[in-house]
């Protein structure tokens, strides 16, 4: 699966940041129909979305466009506007039922087919955002071969269900944690939440640790300050790297010696050990910094 270690949301409706973002090396770029763009601007950003998904050059990000809630009675509308500029996946907010995954499908196909472009070409994202996709979480996950990731959207999901937000976010510990399990039993990537304070970089980078550490693939960024920050965050270092090349080259040696578990520097090596290094290595092959 691509690297998705930050995405960058961008407001449909403002070519200068679109094309701004487009020269940022990020991972990913969400260009937004909903929370980012006015209810009296979505006509004119489906618009400019569409053309900037013909003739914008985004290198190698991905090109994702954030769509409205089905509920508002936007998201056919959107999604018929800009599926003809063949985005890299769609991100569906309030994603609170399988049923919406499935609707948003049906409709992807529907517009591959008609257009010619390869069946499953489009990715669909979902944004887990309340407590009913809590509840619904591994019905959702089942719902689309077409889903590779879920995003924490942690202002909606505070809103929806009374949690005080604070700045540590030790409140959002569970939803976290239950979103990564999730993820990891559906082979999905699991994408944390925003920090919106786009100046203090002591904070992205706790928050990334965090995030990293609980299992997270990549987070959510608003700002082109907090691109490098967040993908050196959600890449393993090289003494990372080096240290599961190590663990995986002495493992096949013991398994070739007939040893599940082996002695490295000290500290037993035993199968669950050498599957994280091999995740380490996938995501630096991911990221590029090996062949
Ligand atoms: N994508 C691309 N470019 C962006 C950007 C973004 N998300 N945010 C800021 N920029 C650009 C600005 O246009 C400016 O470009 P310039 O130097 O070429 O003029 C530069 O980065 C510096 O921006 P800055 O002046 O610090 O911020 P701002 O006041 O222009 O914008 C926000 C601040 C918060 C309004 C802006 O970052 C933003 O719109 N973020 C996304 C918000 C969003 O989509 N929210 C919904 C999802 S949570
Ligand atoms: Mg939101």
């Amino acid at each position: 699966m691509r690297p998705r270690r930050a995405l960058l949301y961008v407001p449909g409706n403002d070519l200068k940041k679109i094309t701004k973002a487009a020269g940022l090396d990020v991972d990913g770029v969400i260009l937004d129909l909903e929370d980012g763009v006015a209810a009296n601007r979505k006509d004119e950003a489906r618009g400019v979305i569409l053309e900037a998904l013909k003739s914008v050059d985004f290198g190698s990000s991905e090109r994702m466009v954030r769509i409205n809630p089905f509920y508002t009675q936007r998201a056919e509308h959107d999604l018929d506007a800009v599926l003809p500029g063949k985005p890299d996946a769609v991100v569906v907010p309030k994603a609170n039922t399988a049923e919406i995954i499935k609707e948003t499908d049906r409709l992807i196909t529907a517009a591959e087919s008609a257009r010619g472009f390869a069946p499953g070409s489009i990715g669909i994202i979902a944004l887990i955002e309340s407590g009913l996709a809590f509840v619904n979480l591994a019905a959702i996950c089942a719902a689309s071969p077409r889903l590779q990731g879920l995003i924490l959207g942690a202002e909606d999901l505070c809103a929806d269900t009374g949690i005080t937000r604070t700045s540590a976010a030790q409140e959002l510990l569970f939803a976290r944690s239950a979103l990564v399990m999730h993820a990891a039993a559906f082979g999905l990537q699991a994408i944390d939440i925003v920090q919106t304070n786009f100046t203090n970089n002591e904070l992205l980078q706790a928050e990334c640790k965090t995030g990293s550490e609980l299992g997270f693939t990549g987070k959510q960024i608003i700002h082109p300050a907090q691109v490098e920050i967040t993908q050196a965050a959600f890449t393993p270092s090289p003494e990372a790297i080096e240290k599961a090349q190590k663990i995986m080259e002495g493992a096949q040696i013991a398994q070739a010696d007939g040893m599940g578990a082996y002695s490295l520097d000290g500290e037993m090596v035993d199968l669950p050990v050498v599957k994280r290094a091999e995740t380490i290595v996938a995501r630096a092959k991911a990221a590029g910094l090996i062949a």
